[in-house]
């Protein structure tokens, strides 16, 4: 049986909620995978923020979205994500349904560039209030990284403590380790 990575299974559950005119926020670029995935996915009339801090990761993600002929529907920020509000056009608050956050270190680059928790919070309390009703927040948090787990367990409270009657969490896997394991979690705007 093949495998599917935890990047593969998020980008497999988010695929039937992203259509035409998607407007979609990958929070952490990186290597551009995910931003790929979600401006192939959400069409010519869809729009796509995308923030990295690190110059590297904004020219990954750029050198492949071009690659794929995607770049026209995509903004590349290199800038912190808890600036979106002040990065995104305020047409598009309360607009977005579909909200990324794929924490930690780039791969093969300076490990010690990590998010960090107190950055994450802030951007995710910005992120759930861009979010359309319907509209989905991921966020894959590590705890096996230094700084990692004390971030992963800062997520996981923050999600617990949304009020109940405007968002629904999912916590994917919740029977892994949060100590030591990845954690997949997912909050749902409910409809307006
Ligand atoms: C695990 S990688 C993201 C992987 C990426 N989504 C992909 O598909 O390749 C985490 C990224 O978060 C970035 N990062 C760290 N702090 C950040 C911040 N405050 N705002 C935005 N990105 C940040 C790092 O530079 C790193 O590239």
């Amino acid at each position: 049986m093949t495998r599917i990575s935890l990047t593969g299974q998020v980008h497999r559950h988010l695929l039937p909620h992203l259509s035409d005119d998607t407007i979609a926020i990958d929070a952490t670029a990186g290597n551009g995978h995910d931003s790929l995935f979600l401006a192939a996915n959400i069409g010519e009339n869809g729009r796509l923020y995308a923030f990295d801090i690190q110059r590297q990761a904004i020219e990954n993600s750029r050198k492949r979205l071009a690659a794929a002929g995607l770049s026209a529907r995509v903004t590349l920020m290199q800038t912190g994500h808890e600036h979106m509000a002040a990065q995104i056009p305020e047409i598009h608050h309360g607009r977005v349904n579909i909200i990324m956050f794929n924490l930690g270190y780039l791969p093969n680059a300076d490990k010690s560039l990590i998010t960090t928790t107190a950055t994450t919070i802030k951007a995710l309390n910005a992120a759930i209030a861009m979010l359309a009703g319907s509209g989905i927040l991921s966020i894959l948090a590590y705890p096996g990284h230094p700084g990692g787990r004390e971030e992963t367990a800062a997520v996981i409270q923050w999600a617990q403590n949304l009020p109940q009657q405007t968002f629904t969490l999912c916590m994917h896997n919740p029977d892994q380790n949060p100590q030591t394991s990845p954690q997949w979690i997912e909050v749902i705007k409910l409809d307006d």
